[in-house]
């Protein structure tokens, strides 16, 4: 992945009649963001380990799944057999957060951890020097098109700080409600990897919309927030 802003359309917010032709149309994008709802963790239910090698044939994109789910330590290997990339979990719900992450590594994957709004960024503070991503959910997790939560900004600062603090530089990801509105104020307060649902999939030239949202993100590289 070579840009300095990348883009992870999520194809919750995808036509599911047509997804290979939705897949088709964002290969500018630089991931496939892969939500995984369980309907207990989050109040949805999307798709599993199935449809990802599924999706899998359908792009040469790096897959990044999220999963939702309240029993990630039982789950998460279904997902690195499937194909995952970047395999993010909620710290909200993992009993043994460093087994899975170096799971992940032994196979090859990515790991990433996702942060809900209502969590402090300080609960990371014991296992974030073994994680390649963060996740900034800036809207409670469950649905594609909700609204943007303002304290995502804080959140980010915060996140920032406490990697200075311990000398790291995870990647760091935020999702949910984000579009070229708020894409220069992410990137400035060290986004880098944003996930975008209905801002692509609701636009009438998906790849229009990825690269919109990439140059809105390029304006906030350099930036002091
Ligand atoms: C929300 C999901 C998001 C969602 C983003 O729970 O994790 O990835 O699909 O959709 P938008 O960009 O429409 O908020
Ligand atoms: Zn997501």
């Amino acid at each position: 992945m070579k840009q300095d802003v990348r883009i992870s359309p999520s194809i919750l917010a995808a036509d599911f009649l047509h997804l290979g032709d939705e897949l088709e149309s964002i290969q500018n994008a630089d991931c496939i963001h892969y939500d995984v709802m369980d309907g207990d963790f989050v109040p949805n239910i999307s798709f599993g380990p199935g449809i990802l090698r599924t999706v899998k044939k359908g792009t040469d994109l790096p897959v990044d799944v999220h999963m939702m789910v309240s029993n990630p330590d039982e789950v998460f290997e279904d997902y690195l057999d499937a194909g995952a990339d970047i395999l993010t979990f909620h710290f909200e719900t993992a009993k043994h957060p460093h087994r899975i992450i170096d799971q992940i590594h032994r196979h090859g994957a990515k790991a990433g951890i996702a942060v809900n709004p209502g969590t402090s960024m300080e609960s990371l503070d014991a296992i974030l020097d073994y994680l390649d991503l963060v996740l900034v959910m800036s809207v409670d997790p469950g649905f594609s098109g909700q609204k943007f939560i303002d304290g995502t900004y804080r959140q980010l600062e915060h996140l920032t700080r406490i990697c200075n603090n311990h000398g790291v530089s995870p990647v760091i990801e935020v999702d949910g409600g984000v579009s070229v509105a708020n894409a220069e104020f992410l990137v400035a307060r060290g986004a880098r990897l944003l996930v975008a649902g209905s801002s692509v999939f609701g636009a009438p030239d998906h790849a229009a919309a990825v690269e919109a949202i990439r140059e809105a993100g390029l304006k906030g590289l350099g930036k002091k927030a």
